[in-house]
């Protein structure tokens, strides 16, 4: 990161804006920069102190430098090599005087060693200077950076010394983080637990997950459910089991590139949702989920895409990890209507969410489930984008026997005092939510008459269950014609699939 802006500034970019909420590292870097040759002098533009010079008190302020549209204008009359930063200057940059004054000083600034940098968490770049702007995202820290908030933390508790292994997890624990909070969840560990060893790792794990949780649309998930824990869809099963070591070292020296992601549709009920998250239990890594809902927000321009890109940054600062995006049709579903109801909104979100799936180079993989197909752009379902496309149909007679065992076993019954044949054979065309929801409606019924329940009880609330497969009749078929054609089946067996592609 250090060396793009770095780059950008050497080549005599005039004007950069550099997305972040971490103001003091990014003025760490920028300074950093500004001290190779030609040496620059740094300057920071507030609203509330007008342009002072990197390093210098507050009140050595430049005068009459508060408005923006004296402060660039200053800026254009300086002489000397120069690198202006600008700190939020993102709700004033719609007005035409300062885009203007901006175009103003790209224009002026041809070799003079000159640059200005907008620094702001949102990105807002007006239509007149999306031409002159490079847009540039500060990642949070990697794993050096956090070493060094660490040691110094270590240093100022003067703890004991740590093995190179409880210091990597540490490490990896606050991977997300910006430096700011990784900094307090070390001082918050080492005041709970009055040290800060590989005890401390777990608090400084949900520490994270409570700071992740607060921007409100990643949220970091823990599974218990294993894999044994989804009936049937054996083929996408190996599809996974296949690639459980797929983003090991290892896997990479081997030749095989990392997998991208899977987007998982079909029938609701059946069992999308619940094997996502087994695969992180499979996977070995953490399971973080994107609420596209809650990208959305309408309340300021470059809202909805600084959230999205946050949560993005995220996920690849805490990688290898999954991407959790469940019912991605809602999410995307404007975007694909010519009426332009959201001012484009949803078009735009969709764009950036494709380009960083085409080009994202860290190892998050996405997995997405949908139900409904018309409403995903095409785009989306391109070969290339996804690894794999599987299709979960409504469980088979075979698969709805392991659903019912699955499920009794949940609930530590013993499976022989039931008939599963005839149970299995009664619930045609009932989805795994369904037949759990009869087996918990049974044992309702058999416990307000305080007994257990029976292989009746279930039957009948079976018979009492209207399933979707036949209130929804038509989409599901319609479903099930779409993807025939273009998704891999989630329950064929492998031989099965074999036939039916050769
Ligand atoms: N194949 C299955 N094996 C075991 N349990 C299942 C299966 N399918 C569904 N269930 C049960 O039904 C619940 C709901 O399933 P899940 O949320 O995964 O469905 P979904 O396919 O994501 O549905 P939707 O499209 O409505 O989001 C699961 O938590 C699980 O208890
Ligand atoms: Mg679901």
């Amino acid at each position: 990161m250090k060396e793009d802006l770095s780059i950008l500034i050497q080549a005599q970019y005039p004007l950069i804006y550099l997305v972040t909420s971490e103001e003091e590292r990014a003025e760490q870097t920028i300074a950093a920069i500004a001290q190779s040759k030609p040496q620059r002098r740094v300057f920071i533009w507030t609203v509330t102190h007008g342009i002072v010079e990197y390093g210098q008190p507050r009140n050595v302020t430049q005068h009459n430098t508060v408005s923006p549209e004296a402060a660039v204008e200053w800026v254009i009359r300086q002489r000397e090599p120069g690198i202006f930063v600008f700190k939020d200057l993102h709700p004033f940059i719609d007005s035409p005087a300062v885009t203007r004054w901006l175009r103003d000083a790209v224009a002026s600034f041809k070799d003079s060693q000159k640059a200005i940098i907008l620094m702001s968490p949102v990105q807002n770049v007006p239509i007149e200077l999306e031409k002159e702007v490079v847009v540039l995202d500060y990642p949070l820290p990697n794993m050096a950076e956090l070493n060094e908030v660490l040691s110094q933390q270590l240093e100022l508790t003067r703890s004991r010394r740590i093995t190179t292994e409880t210091r990597e997890k540490l490490l990896k624990a606050a991977l997300g983080l910006t430096r700011d909070e990784a900094e307090k969840v070390y001082r918050k560990a080492h005041v709970t637990a009055g040290r800060l060893t590989e005890a401390e790792v777990d608090i400084v794990l949900s520490e994270k997950k409570q700071l992740i949780r607060r921007n409100g649309i990643l949220e970091y998930i823990e599974e218990d459910e294993t894999l044994d824990s989804v009936g049937g869809l054996e083929e996408l099963k190996h599809w996974l089991r296949q690639r459980s070591n797929a983003f090991t070292e290892r896997a990479r020296e081997y030749g095989l590139p990392q997998p991208k992601g899977m987007l998982i549709l079909g029938v609701p009920g059946c069992g999308k949702s619940l094997i996502a998250k087994t695969t992180s239990r499979l996977w070995g890594l953490p399971l973080l989920r994107l609420d596209m809902g809650r990208v959305y927000d309408g309340s300021m321009v470059g809202r909805s895409e600084a959230n999205l890109r946050n949560a993005l940054k995220t996920a690849e600062s805490i990688s290898p990890a999954i991407l959790f995006i469940d019912e991605i049709d809602k999410a995307f579903a404007g975007s694909t209507g010519s009426a332009d109801s959201d001012g484009g909104t949803s078009s735009r979100i969709f764009g950036s969410f494709l380009t960083w799936m085409q080009e994202k180079s860290s190892p998050v993989f996405v997995m997405a489930t949908a139900n409904r197909v018309e409403r995903l752009p095409g785009e989306f379902l391109r070969k290339g984008r996804f690894d794999e496309l599987f299709f979960v149909d409504l469980p088979n007679a075979e698969e709805r026997k392991e659903i019912f065992r699955i499920h009794l076993s949940k609930r530590r019954r013993d499976i022989a005092r039931f008939d599963l044949d005839q149970l299995v054979s009664v619930c045609d065309g009932f989805s795994g939510a369904e037949i759990e929801q009869a087996l918990v409606a049974a044992m309702y019924e058999a416990f307000a008459q305080d007994r257990e329940f029976t292989q009746l009880d279930i039957i009948a609330a079976i018979k009492a269950t209207l399933p979707l497969s036949k209130t929804m009749s038509e989409q599901v078929t319609a479903l099930r014609d779409w993807a025939r054609q273009r998704a891999r089946p989630a329950a064929a067996s492998i031989a099965e699939y074999q036939r039916l592609e050769f």
